[in-house]
């Protein structure tokens, strides 16, 4: 079911938009909130009041229409969407997304958004096999726009071949599914609908030849990369039985480790003490201390592309740690206790071709402390949590956080699951570390 899922849909001038009506009714079925978007030729093929009608939100086609002064409707539309979906996707739209063109509402939100953007091509044969759009897909794919390929048989126009936008129903199950699986998805050529994830760092050929063996397909957004990730606390030793900790589980680290999995990293997690069960097909590497998670990071830093330091780490630890049980005597017990190493600001220090992810931990002034962080831990980008905020930080499923560069905020994810957290700040991570490259 797509209960919730904002799903922004992009709806461009070929004939085949009339389906749109089907589409946006079998979404809205299943529980989606639909936000549609027409270019101004869709507008010949089909009323935006039909539209309007089975969404019941309000339709868009330009981009300065704008209905409340307080709000700019296509960066509202990008930062809602959990999807952005444009079908059907004629040549030109293709061409526009391809090479960055922004000249109305629906090319200006697909620059804006930082969501997940799949497209239903539709157009006649000899255009869909023509270099140009061949070319204008691939470019996408290479950026991770995932595809519902065409279905084949009798076009509007009267030719025969592929061309014809999948059906409405074959659609919204993709869709389905997407959500279902998020990144993992697995289709077999015998399906109606082939849709090819595509994705960064050129894995195309390992997708299709992966689609020819019928086996799951991968996002492959992070193919190639090497993550490290840090969840958990520290153990920080008193004497053999009582040692300094703190509240993380490990949650959020895991869920960033499952995650890189998903888009196809080779993933090292790195873990403290945590209460929950570490993702698998990932090379956990346990540690206790800060010290001691300091040195696994090291051994891996070098080979890293990107770093991702989730853990909290303790400040401090026992000057001395006993080597028998300290016995109780008098009223208090007083511990000295002395400043560990500081792993992301050493880290920051150190950095070459690493992308750093830092956390920050912050009960007040959160914007004010993340940002002193990742200016002063040489961080790429800092994530924020508000540890005081229920439902978010230690222990919890879900959390809420701002993500920031040395820009300021580069995106405000409101409270969902840590696993969605994970999923859009690595797509955030992949998108910097491509334009770097
Ligand atoms: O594990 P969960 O239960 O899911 O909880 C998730 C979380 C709240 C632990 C997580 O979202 C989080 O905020 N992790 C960072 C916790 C922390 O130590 O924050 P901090 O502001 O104290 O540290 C800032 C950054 O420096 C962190 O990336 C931390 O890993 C790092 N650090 C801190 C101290 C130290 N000695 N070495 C470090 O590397």
């Amino acid at each position: 079911m797509l209960n919730g899922k904002k799903i922004v849909l992009g709806v461009t001038g070929g004939i085949a938009a009339y389906k749109a009506a089907t589409l946006c009714s079998k979404l809205v079925q299943k529980g989606a909130d639909v936000h549609v978007i027409m270019t101004a030729s869709a507008t010949q093929f089909i009323t935006e009041l039909t539209l309007q009608t089975l969404t019941r939100n309000a339709v868009y086609t330009d981009t300065f229409d704008e209905r409340e002064p307080a709000v700019v409707s296509h960066i509202n539309l990008a930062d809602m969407a959990d999807l952005v979906l444009v079908a059907p996707a004629t040549a030109n739209v293709i061409a526009k997304m391809a090479h960055g063109m922004a000249d109305d509402m629906l090319t200006t939100t697909l620059l804006a958004t930082t969501a997940p953007v799949m497209i239903a091509p539709a157009m006649n044969v000899h255009m869909y096999d023509h270099p140009a759009v061949k070319h204008n897909m691939n470019l996408l794919a290479e950026r991770g726009t995932l595809m519902i390929e065409p279905g084949e048989g009798l076009l509007a126009c009267g030719y025969v071949g592929k061309g014809r936008l999948e059906e409405p129903e074959t659609i919204v199950d993709v869709v389905e599914r997407f959500f279902a699986q998020r990144d993992e998805v697995s289709w077999k050529r015998s399906e109606p609908a082939l849709v090819e994830a595509f994705a960064l760092g050129g894995a195309q050929e390992g997708i299709q030849e992966s689609m020819q063996s019928g086996v799951s397909v991968q996002n492959t957004l992070l193919k190639g990369k090497k993550v490290v990730v840090t969840a958990g606390g520290t153990i920080e030793r008193i004497d053999p039985v009582r040692y300094i900790t703190n509240d993380s589980s490990g949650k959020m680290g895991f869920a960033i480790a499952a995650a890189a999995r998903d888009l196809g990293a080779d993933v090292k997690l790195v873990m403290g003490s945590t209460q929950a069960q570490p993702p698998e097909n990932v090379q956990i590497i346990p540690v206790q201390s800060a010290q001691d998670m300091y040195e696994a990071v090291s051994q891996e830093w070098d080979g890293a592309d990107i770093v991702i330091k989730a853990a909290a780490v303790a400040d401090y630890r026992p000057k001395e740690v006993y080597m028998e049980k300290i016995k109780k005597k008098g009223d208090t017990l007083s511990l000295e206790l002395v400043k560990n190493i500081d792993i992301l600001e050493t880290l920051g220090k150190r950095k070459t071709h690493q992308y750093l992810i830092g956390f920050a931990a912050e009960t007040q002034s959160l914007e004010m402390y993340a940002r002193e962080k990742l200016e002063r831990k040489n961080c790429d980008l800092i994530v924020a949590n508000d540890v005081t905020r229920s439902g978010a930080g230690f222990g919890t499923d879900t959390n809420a956080v701002h993500i920031y560069d040395r820009d300021g905020l580069v995106e405000e994810l409101e409270l969902m699951s840590k696993e969605d957290v994970a999923h859009r700040l690595l797509r955030i991570a992949a998108e910097r570390i491509a334009g770097r490259n």
